[in-house]
């Protein structure tokens, strides 16, 4: 391959350095596993400073608090519900909403309508009609909330988009997507739907449905006729007592959605299943087609490289995509880009009249599921 066909997929260091004026106060509610992703992000930016914790478990967010070593570097406040927290933090900059699914619009809209920025934890939500909620609660303030979508940040995920973008591929007019584990249904909060609302399609079916819709600039879905099932999460020969016990969402979803322009999106995502993978992400065009390798690329884990089939002077070719690395770790990017746009009063990184789209395939899929049939997805203006 030429020098000039290389060049393109260089990295382009980034290296900022501001001058720290005014410090960010952030604080994280809910401190389960996923918020001590935050806590490196917020040590290694300098202009954040994090003033309070809150967890619904007593005691947990000063564990949480001691663990990850944040009392020596901040004077933290500790609160039983995010209410508190918001109720009592009055120059709070931003939260990072970290808890379970069910209680995501809650967090975000109290917060929103006390003039609080938001980073909200993926999925959005668990119903559209919670999603659609978030969203005017975002309009009404004027605040950014941004969906916490670190795959993203990926630079293998950014060549997806940029691929489409460039017209390459001609016209989209078919996508295939999803993919998931043989075996890997995970514990806690994920397998209640108390907690979790949705299983497999919630918890990972959010990525890959962004990883394409994002590629494609997020068209509005206009039907969903949609799957869901929840055999393996119950059964001892593949899980264990205590899932058994808990679980009830499901382990496997699909849909088959028909997207404006004319896009027909085929999806499927699993926890479990007899079978090693239900098949890549591959993006259909008028005139090229790309394939996306069904390794853990929803989660922005890219282990072999994409390929791009084109027809050119008449002939069939095909073509690999170099693999890139990311320079730092997607964390740091998902945190620093929503601060960015907090202090900027920029749009979100992952906003959230994309990922209402997503939510409402999500929640499409589950009703038509419910009803045996297709549905009309319908979304009011906001
Ligand atoms: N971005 C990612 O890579 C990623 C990875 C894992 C999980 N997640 C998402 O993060 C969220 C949390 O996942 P987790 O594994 O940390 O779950 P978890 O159950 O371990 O932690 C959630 C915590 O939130 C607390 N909580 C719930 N409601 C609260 C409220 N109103 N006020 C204060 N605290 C409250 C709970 O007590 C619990 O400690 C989920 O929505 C999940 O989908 C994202």
């Amino acid at each position: 391959m030429s020098d000039k066909v290389l060049n393109q997929f260089k990295q382009e260091e980034e290296v900022e350095v501001k001058e720290v004026t005014k410090k960010l106060k952030v604080a994280i509610i809910g401190t389960g596993w996923i918020a001590s992703a935050y806590t490196n992000p917020i040590k290694e930016l300098a202009n954040v400073e994090l003033v309070a914790l809150a967890d619904l478990v007593p005691g947990k967010a000063e564990k949480f608090a001691e663990k990850y070593g944040l009392t020596e570097k901040y004077n933290i406040n500790y609160y039983p519900s995010h209410k508190e927290l918001i109720d009592n933090e009055k120059d709070l900059d931003a939260v990072f909403v970290c808890t379970y699914n069910t209680t995501h619009a809650e967090c975000a809209i109290y917060a929103l309508e006390h003039g609080v920025n938001v980073l909200l934890e993926k999925p959005f939500t668990v119903t559209l009609e919670e999603a659609i909620a978030v969203c005017k609660a975002e309009k009404k303030s004027g605040k950014v909330l941004s969906i916490g979508f670190q795959p993203r940040m990926d630079e293998n995920m950014r060549m997806i988009k940029k691929i489409v973008q460039s017209g390459e591929l001609g016209q989209i007019y078919y996508i295939q997507t999803g993919g998931g584990r043989r075996l890997g249904i995970p514990g806690g909060t994920f397998i209640k739907k108390e907690t979790a609302g949705v299983g497999a399609l919630g918890d990972i079916g959010c990525y890959s449905l962004d990883l394409v819709l994002n590629a494609i600039g997020y068209p509005k879905p206009l039907t969903v006729s949609g799957y869901t099932s929840g055999f393996f999460g119950v059964n001892p020969e593949y899980v264990n007592d205590e899932c058994v016990k808990n679980f009830n969402v499901d382990d496997f979803g699909a849909g088959f959605i028909r997207l404006e322009g004319g896009i027909i999106l085929d999806f499927r995502i699993a926890w479990a299943m007899n079978l090693n993978t239900p098949g890549d992400t591959i993006i259909m065009g008028t005139k090229g087609s790309l394939r996306v390798p069904s390794t853990e690329c929803w989660n922005g884990t890219f282990e072999k490289p994409m390929t791009v089939y084109k027809r050119v002077a008449g002939e069939h070719i095909e073509y690999e995509v170099p693999l890139k690395t990311t320079p730092e770790y997607l964390f740091l990017r998902k945190v620093r880009s929503f601060l960015e746009a907090v202090e900027n009063g920029t749009e979100a990184p992952v906003p959230s009249k994309e990922i209402l789209y997503n939510q409402a395939i999500i929640d499409g899929i589950v009703k038509s599921n419910e009803l045996g049939r297709e549905i009309v997805v319908e979304i009011p203006e906001i």
